[in-house]
Formats: structure tokens, C-alpha cells, sequence
């Protein structure tokens, strides 16, 4: 074997015990799961500022983060009645970790909170999604009331017609 050859070898072999280092060492931008980097992510990514936090959308989501998730008086209306999207920083100030996952695993909520969208995240997800509005700390006051149909409406609303016929 020359020297030459050695010396690639030698080389190479280093760049690739590099390559594991490297994996570990690159921040990654979805956090870790249950971490408050993946919160903050998946909070992003899985639409929650849409609704919970006011005017997030019709700012193209231009809101401070110390605002994120403080509950809207913006309304929902349709054959459910008005819904608003709640104050999450208080609703789980008061929640232990495993009453949160217990409640997203099983609550089913009114339109239009995707609450099977809650069903269907992972346990890491969901912990992050936890840890993160924990860190965040309570905030603001609460949501309006639900108001069943036909009740008197104070707010604003965004109307909705009436589901499809089922295919
Ligand atoms: C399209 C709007 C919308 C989106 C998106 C949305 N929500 Fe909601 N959410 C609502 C509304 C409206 C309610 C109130 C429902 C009711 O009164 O039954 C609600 C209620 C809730 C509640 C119940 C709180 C309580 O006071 O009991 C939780 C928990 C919740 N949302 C979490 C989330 C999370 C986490 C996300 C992101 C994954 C999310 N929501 C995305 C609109 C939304």
C-alpha cells in the first residue's frame, strides 16, 4: 500500500466518522419531540394561531409570540350555534400534562375546532404542543361563551352555511 493511498484512506474513513457527529450536531427545526421548539413548530405548522390567536391569519400570522394562542372573540357561526376559539394559555395553565393528553385524545369539540386533527397527533406532538403554551405562560382573558343557536350574538362573526348532504 503507498503512502499516497494511505493518506486517502485515512481521509476518507474521517470524513465518514464525521458524518454521524454531524447528524447529531445540526439544530434541526422541528425540535425534538416533546420539546418546546417542536410546540412552538407544530403549534405553527398544525394551524392553532389560525383560530386561537386574534387577527393571526388576517396578519399573515405577523403577531407577537407573547400574544400566540390567547383566545378569539371572533365568532363562528352555523347550525351549531357561535363558538370561540378559547384561550389556551389559561385552559392549560389548569390542565396537568396527562389530563391534556387524556383530553386530546377523547374531547370532541364544535365546529369549526379540528378536534380529530388533535386525535390523530402523536404523543410527542402533543406533549411538545403541552411543554410549549406552558412555557408561554397564562396570558390574556377568556374567550367569549358558546351561544346555542338562535341566542344573542355581541360579536363579530364569520357565517357558516350548513354541512353538505352526506355522500
Ligand atoms: C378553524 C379554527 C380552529 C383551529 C384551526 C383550531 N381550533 Fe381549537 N378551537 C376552535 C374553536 C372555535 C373552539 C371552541 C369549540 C367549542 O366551543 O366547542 C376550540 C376549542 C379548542 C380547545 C378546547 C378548549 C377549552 O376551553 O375546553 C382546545 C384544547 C383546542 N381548541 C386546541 C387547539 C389546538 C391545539 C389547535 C391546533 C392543533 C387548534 N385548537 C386549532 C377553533 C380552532
Amino acid at each position: 500500500m503507498n503512502k499516497q493511498y494511505r493518506v486517502v484512506r485515512a481521509l476518507v474513513l474521517g470524513a465518514l466518522l464525521m458524518i454521524p457527529v454531524l447528524l447529531i450536531a445540526a439544530p434541526s427545526p422541528t425540535g425534538k419531540p416533546g420539546s418546546i421548539e417542536r410546540g412552538r413548530y407544530v403549534v405553527k405548522i398544525a394551524g392553532c394561531n389560525d383560530c386561537h390567536t386574534p387577527a393571526y391569519a388576517m396578519r399573515d400570522g405577523q403577531v407577537p409570540e407573547r400574544d400566540w394562542l390567547t383566545g378569539d372573540s371572533l365568532g363562528w357561526s352555523g347550525p351549531w350555534g357561535t363558538t370561540y376559539a378559547s384561550n389556551l394559555r389559561l385552559k392549560l395553565a389548569e390542565l396537568s400534562e396527562t389530563q391534556w393528553l387524556h383530553l386530546a385524545r377523547t374531547a370532541r369539540y364544535r365546529p369549526p375546532m379540528p378536534w380529530f386533527n388533535l386525535h390523530a397527533m402523536s404523543d410527542g406532538d402533543l406533549r411538545a404542543v403541552y411543554r410549549y403554551v406552558r412555557h408561554l405562560g397564562p396570558a390574556g382573558v377568556a374567550a367569549p361563551a358558546y351561544v346555542p343557536p338562535g341566542g344573542a350574538v355581541a360579536t363579530a362573526v364569520v357565517q357558516f352555511p350548513g354541512p353538505p348532504p352526506a355522500q
